[in-house]
């Protein structure tokens, strides 16, 4: 099993390191040589993807915070209204679903029922279904008009790392596509993420390399904690529930992700002294108006006396009076953010779990996929 693990203590752990090799290969063999995108396993009329007036990305748990992250981007660039659902909830809703709808639905183990009798509901309807998943020939894709795979390779731990990040980038891939399709009104932009996206397999390897150790002594500092607050905006938003997802599904920890600007309008009652709230602050370049409101959140919960555990981009000074600590990650563009700032808070939770002696790949009562509704 040690072999397996290759050499690390879990397979969390070594699927926490997986990911820079996960997003280099779900990357691999996507663009031409002009720069040009192509979706090989894209099975579906092209004419009739130029023709859809409306996304609805579904899956479960971890996968459908990797969906609420590609939505910023699949809408901005695409200009398609794209709705993010639940598949257990959209399945049973009777929603309005017919030809001109495409259907993402996210899966790792393709085999999720929940996903799948959405899947089976939404084409009943006359909506093509377009799968992200990581394993081939599962039910999803078999089921599915398209596949894309991420290719991270077999995730064994139960909670989900290495497949997250893997989901969000084949998700840009299909906005980018759908984007480059439908007359590319960002391009200068698109071909930046483009460039971007190359670079992030090497600074995830450089925020495991030099990050590390600062998240462990972090949890090992807070590994009596009984409650954890994550607050992000904007894309930073889905980051933060999944960074709370982590910690129950991980350390069994209360803990809730909020979408900072929600925060006056309730969450703010739980603050009080000592409770830990994790701060993901968007990049200062492009949404600099961003920066400024969540810097303030930063304030008003520092204020009522929480730990705040500041995750910024490097080179982002003027967190660092508000922060009972900062972690630094590299900089890119605002919607590639994620894929950094989630490594830090998967790392957080793995760690905190191991203080306390859970096995961090084998939780209580989860399972790897659960095939029943
Ligand atoms: C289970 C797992 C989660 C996972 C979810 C969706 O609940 O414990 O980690 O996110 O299923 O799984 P899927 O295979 O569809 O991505």
């Amino acid at each position: 099993a040690t072999a397996e693990k290759g050499g690390f203590a879990s397979f969390m752990d070594k699927e926490i390191h997986d990911q820079p090799q996960a997003v280099a290969d779900t990357l691999l063999g996507r663009f031409d040589l002009e720069g040009r995108l192509t979706l090989d396993d894209m099975r579906i009329d092209e004419s009739l993807l130029k023709s859809i007036d409306k996304i609805v990305v579904i899956a479960c748990g971890t996968a459908a915070y990797a969906g609420q992250v590609a939505r910023y981007a699949i809408e901005h660039w695409c200009r398609i209204p794209t709705e993010v659902e639940l598949a257990h909830e959209f399945r049973y809703r009777d929603p309005v679903v017919n030809e001109k709808t495409l259907i993402v639905a996210i899966s790792q183990s393709g085999e999720t029922m929940d996903t799948l009798m959405a899947v089976r509901h939404a084409r009943e309807q006359g909506a093509k279904v377009i799968a992200i998943c990581n394993t081939y020939g599962s039910s999803i894709p078999r089921e599915s008009d398209a596949v894309l795979y991420t290719h991270a390779g077999p995730e064994i731990a139960v909670a989900s790392t290495k497949a997250f990040l893997s989901q969000i980038v084949a998700c840009y891939l299909l906005g980018l596509y759908l984007a480059q399709l439908r007359g590319n009104k960002y391009r200068d932009e698109i071909e930046t993420v483009i460039r971007e996206l190359q670079e992030i397999p090497a600074k995830i390897q450089r925020l495991l390399d030099e990050d590390k150790q600062q998240v462990v002594d972090l949890a090992a500092k807070y590994k009596d904690t009984q409650s954890v607050l994550f607050l992000g905006r904007h894309v930073g938003y889905p980051v933060a529930m999944e960074g709370a997802l982590k910690l129950k599904e991980l350390a069994y920890i209360h803990a809730e992700g909020f979408a900072a600007g929600e925060l006056k309008h309730g969450p703010i009652a739980l603050i009080d002294e000592g409770q830990m709230v994790f701060i993901i602050v968007p990049s200062k370049n492009g949404r600099d108006s961003l920066h400024a409101k969540v810097v303030s959140n930063i304030q008003e919960v520092r204020a009522r006396g929480a730990n705040t555990i500041v995750i910024a981009e490097e080179g982002d000074e003027e967190v660092r009076q508000y922060a009972s600590e900062v972690i630094f990650v590299p900089q890119t563009a605002t919607l590639l953010a994620p894929l950094l700032a989630t490594v830090p808070l998967q790392v957080f939770a793995m760690e905190l779990a191991t203080d306390k002696g859970l096995d961090v790949d084998q939780p209580r009562n989860l399972a790897k996929s659960v095939t029943v509704e």
